[in-house]
């Protein structure tokens, strides 16, 4: 009787999507002080890697919610607003470091874990996720392709500079659950290295935009 199901009479099925379409998103529920306490007794402190890593700030707590969670829209804009308030752009106004030094930053994934030097600059791992030039082939697609950014916004245009600085340096405050690391609010790359970074993604000689 594989066809059962599909004889249900058609009022039950109206039903049914009636109440399926009725039932309100579910509520975000926040990781209790209990559930913190299971996860920090799963870890253990070694080197750079405290535990404290497993302390949410408050775009942390309200992104960590299983997809059939939607964020209501006044709670978005509120993690986006608090996360733009936390970006520092640089006190001499110059948004553009090196590309070639940028290009290196952007294939290092090395940092932050606790097998690694905390002296050492770390990477951005940007390939990890994005495509950035045409030459490298090996590429994650967690992000968007940023090959040709430069080229395809109008250039190193100020604004086009802050944007790109901006979103290195902390992706919340344009996407309140984006998936990219927080690289200047967290510590992870130098003022210079995004500069550097925010040059690969907009210098016209870089590969990004050939
Ligand atoms: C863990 C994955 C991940 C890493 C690593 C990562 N990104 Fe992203 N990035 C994303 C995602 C996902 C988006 C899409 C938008 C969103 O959700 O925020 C994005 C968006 C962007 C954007 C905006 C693109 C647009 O169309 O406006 C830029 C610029 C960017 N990333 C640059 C970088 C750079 C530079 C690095 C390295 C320093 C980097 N990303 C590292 C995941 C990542």
């Amino acid at each position: 009787m594989k066809t059962a199901h599909w004889a249900l009479p058609a009022v039950v099925i109206a039903g049914l999507v009636a109440a399926g379409c009725a039932t309100a998103p579910r509520e975000i529920q926040p990781v209790t002080a209990n559930d913190l306490a299971i996860m920090k007794a799963s870890f253990q402190e070694k080197g750079q890697a405290k535990l404290d890593r497993l302390d949410q700030d408050e775009a942390q707590k309200l992104c960590s919610h299983p997809p059939s969670v939607r964020i209501p829209a006044e709670v978005s804009a509120r993690i986006e607003k608090n996360n733009m308030a936390t970006i520092k752009y640089p006190a001499d106004g110059k948004l553009m470091g090196d590309w070639k030094a940028g290009e290196v930053i952007a294939q290092r994934g090395v940092g932050k874990q606790f097998s690694d030097d905390p002296k050492t600059p770390s990477g951005g791992n940007c390939y990890a996720c994005h495509q950035l030039s045409k030459n490298e082939i090996s590429f994650g697609t967690i992000g968007p392709s940023l090959y040709n950014f430069g080229k395809l916004r109008g250039g190193p245009t100020p604004e086009m500079q802050r944007y790109a600085y901006g979103r290195i340096y902390n992706s919340q405050a344009f996407s309140a659950c984006s998936n990219m690391p927080r690289f200047g609010h967290n510590d992870i790359l130098t003022e210079q290295q995004i500069k550097d970074v925010t040059a690969l993604l907009l210098d016209p000689n870089s590969p990004v935009n050939q």
